[in-house]
């Protein structure tokens, strides 16, 4: 329920306006192709309603377009998002694998969706901090986690989500789990680092799992078995991701030119690439490719590890619109489709971090945050070395 002076104004244009995305995600066979929509309110509301159909049809995206103007009423607006098919060596369409969130989601090229907002939980390793995080984001609807092997707390995230998701009325089914590969896993040990992930979080599988670094642990940035050892990891998560132990699969600190030998040679594309992005790290370029490949951008650290919430002019933006400065931050990344995971050990700060989706900020507040790029990394290790 909406109750605020802007809810007021959302729950207006909503009446105004039904957004139907939807994407192509298979073949079906001969030129015939499978495609998912899903029903989005308006960006700005609090809530999102998706439905996901399966529609033949054999020319998208004008006759899909009309099929849908038909079925949802005048009123509906219809954006074409993306004509992504499988690999040909993938020719049946995967069951769709929806969530039952509230939550605002984006469509990745696996056909899974990804919630916009997710806790981090980098530095939240014993299990009292992760009950009091996890609690109070589970009540203000966070419905995805980030972890990884090199985080060390997958086990209690595990044990964790075990314990809470009752006491929500969640299933496993309703939230979406991330992980990754540590760099000492590389290569050969890939499918034995999976399986040890998805023994320490005690799930049968895992939504989203990504290769955490482009290089091995240990060797120098330009020895070349990176390059090897990155393709056997991404064969060796293709099999898992075909297994159904991995619901999608991704990368992590991977450059435009990791990205480019990635998908010059594989056989499942990556779904998802995870990369430090804020206000003063805009990474236009790395984003634009993704966009081009069909894979969904994801951000980490996007208060800057906190520093940025000390930013004057994020601070000075924020007060002029009466929200935080982790609200602005975090909204300027949602609102172009990216996704994010603030992490905080504070209970009030997770609740205020996900108060993002009742406010829009206007093209020219999203140009002054962007203007504020300077290349400022606020993880200090950089993987542009790696060979
Ligand atoms: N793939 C990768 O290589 C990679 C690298 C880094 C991070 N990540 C992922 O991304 C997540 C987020 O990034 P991050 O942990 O680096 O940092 P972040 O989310 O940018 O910032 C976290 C810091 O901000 C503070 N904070 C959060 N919300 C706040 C609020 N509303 N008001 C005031 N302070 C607030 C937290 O302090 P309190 O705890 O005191 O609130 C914490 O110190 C990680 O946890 C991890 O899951 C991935």
């Amino acid at each position: 329920m909406l109750r605020s002076r802007a809810g007021t104004r959302i729950r207006k244009r909503r009446k105004r306006e039904d957004v139907i995305k939807y994407v192509v995600v298979g073949r079906a066979g001969g030129r015939r192709l499978i495609i998912k929509s899903h029903l989005n309110s308006h960006p700005s509301t609090t809530s999102t309603r998706h439905t996901t159909q399966r529609l033949d049809t054999t020319s998208p995206p004008r006759k899909m377009q009309r099929h849908l103007k038909e079925t949802r009423g005048k009123r509906t607006t219809i954006r074409y998002i993306k004509h992504k098919l499988l690999p040909r060596s993938r020719p049946e369409f995967e069951p769709v694998y929806m969530m039952q969130s509230t939550m605002h989601a984006a469509v990745l090229n696996s056909g899974t969706q990804i919630p916009l907002l997710g806790l981090g939980t980098y530095k939240l390793r014993t299990y009292e901090e992760l009950y009091k995080s996890i609690s109070a984001a589970l009540d203000a609807g966070y419905r995805a986690f980030d972890t990884a092997a090199a985080y060390g707390n997958e086990a209690q995230l595990g044990r964790v989500l075990r314990e809470l998701l009752p006491k929500h009325g969640l299933k496993r089914s309703d939230v979406f789990l991330i992980s990754k590969l540590g760099p000492e896993d590389h290569g050969p040990r890939a499918k034995e680092g999976c399986l040890r992930s998805l023994q320490q979080l005690g799930c049968e599988y895992i939504d989203l799992y990504l290769v955490h670094w482009p290089g091995v642990a240990d060797l120098e940035p330009t020895d070349p078995l990176h390059a090897k050892y990155r393709s056997q990891s991404w064969a060796i998560l293709e099999e898992l991701y075909d297994s159904g132990k991995i619901k999608a699969i991704g990368v992590s600190n991977y450059t435009v030119s990791h990205l480019l030998e990635l998908l010059g040679s594989c056989h499942v594309p990556p779904a998802v690439l995870q990369m430090e992005c804020h206000p003063k790290l805009v990474q236009k370029q790395l984003r634009e490719v993704c966009k081009e490949a069909g894979v969904h951008f994801q951000a980490y650290s996007s208060l800057g590890k906190g520093a940025l919430l000390e930013d004057p002019e994020v601070k000075d933006l924020a007060g002029s619109r009466g929200r935080t400065p982790a609200q602005v931050l975090l909204r300027w990344a949602v609102q172009q489709g990216i996704s994010v995971l603030p992490r905080s050990s504070q209970p009030q700060s997770v609740q205020e971090n996900s108060r993002i989706f009742d406010f829009e900020l206007s093209n020219k507040e999203m140009q002054r945050l962007s203007d504020l790029n300077c290349d400022t990394r606020y993880c200090t290790r950089d993987s542009t070395s790696i060979r």
